[in-house]
């Protein structure tokens, strides 16, 4: 089974494959933009989705792509599964495995949760957030995201802004804007910012006015309190204060910087309401809807890889 291609994290892609799913997302992009039908390939394919972990946007637009390219899918919802009967977790997931499905999602807190289950699995694994390690398809919606509205990352300044220390949203963009040469300021305060930054092109900043300066892209993370041990952060007012992007902070970066969040937000914790809604600048509702098209990609790709 080790032959088959998962998608954990962004170390399972290479340029090539990027290049790959950004040019199918395009694709899709234009058909559901035109309202055609793509459902025929993938049509007969069951697949299931199963998030131990809360998800608004993620798990709608894995099965709305789904359902797109005619996958039909099954969520699974742990809270009411054999899990709250005393299973183990190895126990269901050789279940699962057993009731062969095509392609699995999966949302877990474990670390690196995605790894262990596809060892069992007769199907590409897709993860939609492991933890605070990885969230491979976010990076990759967002990387689309930036190219539509900046080209070529490799000619950017890209900053990641905020709870960099406990946001797997970081982690990934960090590793695939890397991977394509981007030039990246990681900004935190010191206490959120990990110890080690395992990647060639970015730069730790400590401050927000000095990290954003000159940016072309400025992606804000939420604050992760639930993640946090407790007495981390004082307030959400002194966060703000510090660390929480208004216009005025924004005229640091270049003049015609635009800003990301993957959401959810905390309005006036790390974004000012004022920038999350400016549309001249604000990509956050691009990024959600970008989300169908490179999940389609991303699950096109997949399961092509292994038909093969
Ligand atoms: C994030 C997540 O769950 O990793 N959201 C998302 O998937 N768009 C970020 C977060 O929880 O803050």
């Amino acid at each position: 089974m080790s032959s088959i291609q998962h998608l954990r994290d962004i170390a399972d892609l290479n340029t090539d494959n990027v290049r790959t799913l950004l040019s199918r997302a395009r694709f899709f992009k234009d058909a559901l933009d035109n309202k055609k039908d793509v459902s025929d390939k993938h049509r007969g394919k069951v697949g299931l989705s199963f998030f131990v972990e809360n998800s608004t946007r993620t798990r709608i637009s894995f099965e709305m792509a789904a359902l797109r390219l005619g996958i039909s899918m099954i969520h699974w919802d742990s809270a009411s599964s054999s899990l709250s009967k005393g299973e183990s977790f190895d126990d269901t997931i050789e279940t699962l495995a057993a009731l062969a499905p095509d392609v699995l999602i999966m949302r877990h807190s474990e670390y690196n949760a995605p790894r262990s289950v596809a060892r069992y699995m007769p199907c590409p694994v897709v993860n939609g957030g492991d933890s605070y390690r990885a969230h491979p398809t976010q990076a990759l919606l967002d990387l689309m995201t930036i190219e539509e509205h900046k080209g070529d990352v490799s000619k950017l300044k890209i900053a990641i802004c905020g709870d960099i220390a406990h946001s797997r949203v970081a982690r990934s963009n960090a590793a695939l804007l890397d991977m394509l040469g981007a030039d990246i300021h990681m900004v935190a305060p010191e206490y959120l910012l990990p110890q080690e930054l395992p990647y060639k092109n970015a730069t730790a900043y400590t401050s927000l006015d000095e990290g954003i300066k000159d940016c072309d892209v400025v992606m804000m993370l939420r604050l992760q309190k639930e993640r946090m041990t407790q007495g981390l952060i004082s307030s959400d007012q002194d966060y703000f204060n510090s660390f929480g992007l208004t216009h005025e902070r924004l005229k640091h970066a270049k003049a015609d910087a635009v800003v990301m969040h993957p959401g959810p937000m905390n309005r006036g914790v790390e974004i000012d309401n004022a920038v999350a809604d400016d549309p001249h600048i604000s990509l956050i509702r691009a990024q959600v809807a970008n989300g169908v098209p490179m999940r389609m990609a991303v699950l096109d790709w997949l399961l092509e890889q292994n038909e093969a």
